[in-house]
C-alpha cells in the first residue's frame, strides 16, 4: 500500500533558530505511522540540527547534487544530506528549473544518485500556465517524468515521491481544483503504469502541490490518485502546518 505523504517546502524561509523553535513545537503533535509521512523540506544549513530535533518529523532537504564529492562550489552532496538523517530530496522544483536552469538530465542524475544511495526523491512536475491554457499539461508532464525517471528500475521507482505543481497554482492562491489535481495525477499514474506496470504505478505516492492550505487540504486528499501534499506558504506557520494534517 502507498504511503500518505504531506511535506511543508520551507523555500527560502526562516533563520536556523525559528526553524528549531518550529520543530520543537510540532514535532511532538505528529503521530508517527507507517501509512504516513510527515515532513519539513528546510534550506539545507539548518538540516543538520533540524534531523536531531526531530523524532516524528521526517527532516527534508530542497535540493543536492548526484557527484558524491568534488570541486562544485555552493553544492551539497547526498552522502552530507544521508550523514545527517535526511531520507527525502525535493528535486525539479519549478523554481529550480526555472530560476537556476535546472534541466531534465541533470534532474535525471540526481534521481539516479539519490536512489542508488537508498533515499527518496520527491520528484516535481508541472506546467506553466500557458502550456496548461493550450492544454497541454498532460504532454509537458509525461515528458518530464519520462525523462527524469529515464534508466531507474521498478523496484527503485517505488522509493520516488511525486510531486505535481502547476506553476499557475503555486504561491499564486489559485489552486487547481481537486478535480483538475485529480485528472492529472491519474494521468501520471497511467504514464507509470505504461512505463513500468500498473502494479508499480499502484505503489508510487504522488502529491498535490500549489496553494494548499488547512482549509482545501481535505477535499484534494480525498482524491483517490492523490497520496499528499507539497505545501509551501501554509507550512510556514505552526498552526497552519498542524492544521494540513489534521
Ligand atoms: P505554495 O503552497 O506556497 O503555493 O507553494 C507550493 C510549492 O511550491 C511547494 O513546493
Amino acid at each position: 500500500m502507498r504511503k500518505q505523504v504531506i511535506v511543508g517546502n520551507w523555500k527560502m524561509f526562516k533563520t536556523n533558530s525559528s526553524a528549531i523553535k518550529f520543530v520543537e513545537n510540532v514535532d511532538s503533535k505528529i503521530q508517527s505511522r507507517d501509512d504516513l509521512v510527515v515532513g519539513i523540506a528546510a534550506p539545507s544549513v539548518m538540516l543538520s540540527d533540524l534531523t536531531k530535533k526531530a523524532k516524528n518529523l521526517k527532516i527534508a532537504a530542497q535540493n543536492c547534487y548526484f557527484e558524491k564529492e568534488g570541486a562544485f562550489t555552493g553544492e551539497v552532496s547526498i552522502p552530507m544530506l544521508q550523514e545527517i538523517g535526511v531520507e527525502y530530496v525535493i528535486i525539479g522544483h519549478s523554481e529550480r528549473r526555472d530560476i537556476f536552469g535546472e534541466n531534465d538530465d541533470l534532474l535525471n542524475n540526481k534521481v539516479k544518485a539519490l536512489l542508488a544511495a537508498n533515499m527518496s526523491p520527491i520528484l516535481c512536475c508541472g506546467e506553466s500556465l500557458s502550456i496548461y491554457e493550450s492544454g497541454k499539461t498532460m504532454d509537458h508532464v509525461k515528458k518530464q517524468i519520462s525523462s527524469d525517471l529515464s534508466g531507474v528500475s521498478a523496484d527503485d521507482v517505488k522509493k520516488v515521491v511525486i510531486a505535481y505543481e502547476p506553476i499557475w497554482a503555486i504561491g499564486t492562491g489559485k489552486v487547481a481544483t481537486p478535480e483538475i489535481a485529480q485528472e492529472v495525477c491519474k494521468g501520471i499514474r497511467e504514464h507509470l503504469a505504461s512505463l513500468y506496470s500498473q502494479e508499480v504505478a499502484d505503489e508510487v505516492s504522488i502529491q498535490y502541490g500549489g496553494s494548499v492550505k488547512p482549509e482545501n487540504i481535505k477535499d484534494i486528499l480525498a482524491q483517490s490518485d492523490i497520496d499528499g501534499t507539497l505545501v509551501g506558504g501554509a507550512s510556514l506557520v505552526e498552526d497552519s502546518f498542524l492544521g494540513l494534517i489534521k
